[in-house]
């Protein structure tokens, strides 16, 4: 059984002796001794939703030191928080970070629940969110599965049914596992040894506290779990984008709709995206008439469900060019701090050099 080594000591006593020697030092985490932020647990853990932590630091320690409390959060425009947002992916969080710091300044007097339930009422989190936080912020017993977790869990246990399919039983033994002291430093022991320890491929199995537990490891097959079933391949999906850059630099940009990939961020203008070779006639959706270039090759961004190969076009275009319905002329010294994507970040360095 994996719950009771030869030490004697259950996993969870393993796990928490290991972090209390090797727990990594993180701009959002408390040190040993300090209580933690709420504002800063919930704000670190949206951004790692779906992002790595090396991606998030840089834009952590920007939003602390803009906004210090979650009451100036709510009280930032919209358009600053998209605009400090710009380059981290996944845009609906951005929006639903304002909100959430609107209803927790507004409602709940700038305090954050600590219960599990009042949490994920709020918007933008979720389950794993709200366990991570009542266990991080609050030293909940929380069950906290993510990723990681069920890295750690499918091989400690050597769980054979695939993923998705074996979350709830991953979650099960997630549960056993748990403990009821310390349940915030265990939720981040995990996250810490599944990032450094236990990691997808080639796992330390020679540095690991869960060593002498871990069933995978018994049987020499660490790295084949968690057992995953393969995914039917994403088609590459096309269109194209049109710079037009105007005799003083200004750059051609409309804003896409709040609702949907990339919401509320600025773009250049373009065709829609379409599974299959690119457009058979761009030339009709062109913003403005100009004498087009074809930059090459394409520019290739990968989002979560799908490839995108986007072909550039550019056009220079003289000072008194009007800009057409929806779209306006975006200064060049005012390129560097708009809301951006990373996608059309890359269009840009593309046409612009
Ligand atoms: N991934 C998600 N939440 C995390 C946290 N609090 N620390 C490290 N990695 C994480």
């Amino acid at each position: 059984m994996a719950d009771r080594p030869a030490s004697g000591q259950t996993p969870a006593a393993l796990l928490l002796g290991w972090y209390d020697r090797h727990r990594r030092v993180l701009p959002w985490r408390a040190l040993p001794g300090e209580t933690p932020d709420p504002y800063r647990v919930w704000l670190s853990e949206i951004m790692l939703q779906q992002t790595t932590v090396q991606a998030v630091g840089g834009y952590f320690r920007d939003f602390v030191s803009r906004w210090p409390t979650v009451g100036e959060l709510a009280a930032a425009p919209i358009e600053e928080v998209m605009r400090a947002w710009a380059g981290l992916g996944y845009y609906s969080r951005a929006r639903n970070l304002h909100r959430c710091a609107g209803i927790v300044a507004g409602d709940h007097a700038g305090r954050f629940p600590a219960e599990e339930a009042a949490l994920r009422a709020l918007p933008g989190i979720g389950a794993y969110t709200a366990a991570a936080i009542a266990a991080i912020a609050f030293d909940r017993r929380a069950v906290v599965v993510d990723g990681n977790v069920e890295r750690v869990v499918s091989r400690l246990f050597r769980v054979e049914q695939a993923l998705p399919a074996a979350k709830p039983a991953i979650r099960a033994l997630a549960d056993g596992l748990t403990p009821d002291g310390r349940p915030g430093d265990f939720a981040q022991a995990m996250m810490d040894l599944g990032a450094t320890v236990c990691t997808p491929r080639r796992p330390a199995c020679g540095s690991c506290p869960l060593a002498a537990p871990c069933q995978a490891r018994a049987a020499g097959d660490a790295e084949g779990f968690p057992r995953k079933t393969p995914r039917a391949g994403r088609p590459v999906r096309t269109g194209v984008t049109f710079v037009a850059i105007r005799a003083d630099g200004a750059v051609l940009v409309r804003t896409r709709p709040p609702k949907g990939l990339l919401g509320g961020l600025v773009e250049t203008p373009g065709t829609a995206w379409h599974a299959g070779p690119p457009p058979a006639e761009p030339l009709a959706e062109v913003p403005l008439p100009a004498a087009w270039e074809v930059l090459d090759p394409p520019v290739r961004h990968v989002f979560t469900h799908f490839p995108l190969d986007l072909a550039v076009w550019r056009a220079h275009v003289p000072k008194g060019t009007p800009a057409p319905p929806g779209h306006r002329w975006l200064p060049a010294a005012e390129i560097g701090a708009e809301a951006f994507s990373t996608l059309h970040r890359k269009v840009l360095r593309l046409a612009l050099g």
